[in-house]
């Protein structure tokens, strides 16, 4: 059997029989605000926490101080300023320095004993490709040439869409060892947070769309619940809560009874 990396993301490990396949590449993928950010720091700050993994996260847009600044206000109970700067490191690639990437992570393994890396997002090497063929042949090369290294690779890439049926799969889902696809999907007043496993090659992975919450201490998959089930103890709390009447005992958020 293939080695595993626990993912860090509570649930995770157990869609995915154990957890993402080492020394491949994993795409996350999904709409504005998903959590594909959080996921990937998330998985950063596990394998720091609780490996002594070092990880690189490589901005390809946004400026890093905010990024973690923005982690750092919504993951309130783990500790970043004890692993930041040290065991995990952020960095901005500029535009001009895109056609250095696969360099960039090779030397950030091979010298700085890097073991996670996450590269967020390949969308912008997809906008600032010349052509369909040059980005397909450039990020499949790169993923090739990282899989001789040994360090497990996170993918970010950008989906138009909140939901499933409107998946329309894309070159970089084709070229990456794994695919995990996180929706927003709207119902009613709200949005329901829940993510399906697309592929995982060597994996025997659920195929069942599974609801996931962000939470100070990380993001928490529910393998078993069904997106909607907790979807209406949601609706049930906001509704108690405009009442002012403090929820029964039960379902999700306490014991069932
Ligand atoms: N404390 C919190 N509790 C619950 N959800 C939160 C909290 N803080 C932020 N969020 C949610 O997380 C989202 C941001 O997550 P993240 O930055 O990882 O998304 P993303 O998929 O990377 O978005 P983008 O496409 O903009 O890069 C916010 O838009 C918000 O919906
Ligand atoms: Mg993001």
């Amino acid at each position: 059997m293939q080695s595993r990396v626990s993912t860090g993301i509570e649930g995770l490990d157990q869609i995915l029989d154990g957890g993402f396949v080492r020394n491949k590449s994993v795409l996350i993928a999904g709409g504005p605000g998903t959590g594909k950010t959080l996921m990937a720091l998330n998985f950063l700050y596990d394998g720091a926490s609780r490996f002594g993994e070092k990880g690189l996260y490589l901005s390809l847009e946004n400026n890093v101080k905010d990024v973690m600044s923005d982690v750092k206000a919504t993951f309130t109970d783990l500790e970043w300023n004890r692993y930041l700067h040290k065991d995990i490191l952020a960095v901005k690639l500029p535009k001009k320095d895109y056609g250095k990437l696969s360099d960039v992570v090779k030397k950030a393994v091979r010298e700085g004993g890097i073991k996670r890396v996450v590269i967020d997002s390949v969308t912008m090497l997809k906008i600032y490709a010349s052509n369909h063929a040059e980005f397909r042949t450039n990020l499949l090369s790169m993923i090739e040439s990282f899989r001789s290294l040994d360090c497990t690779i996170m993918l970010i890439s950008e989906k138009p869409y909140s939901q499933r049926e409107d998946n329309r799969f894309s070159v970089e889902e084709f070229v990456s060892d794994g695919v995990i696809l996180l929706y927003n999907i709207p119902k009613g007043e709200l949005r329901y947070r829940a993510l399906e496993v697309i592929k995982m090659r060597g994996v025997k992975h659920t195929t069942k769309l599974c609801p996931y919450m962000i939470t100070p201490s990380g993001i928490k998959v529910f393998p078993i619940e069904s997106t909607f089930w907790i979807a209406s103890e949601q609706d049930k709390r906001f509704t108690l809560r405009a009442n002012s009447v403090e929820p029964k005992k039960g379902g999700l958020f306490g014991k069932r009874g």
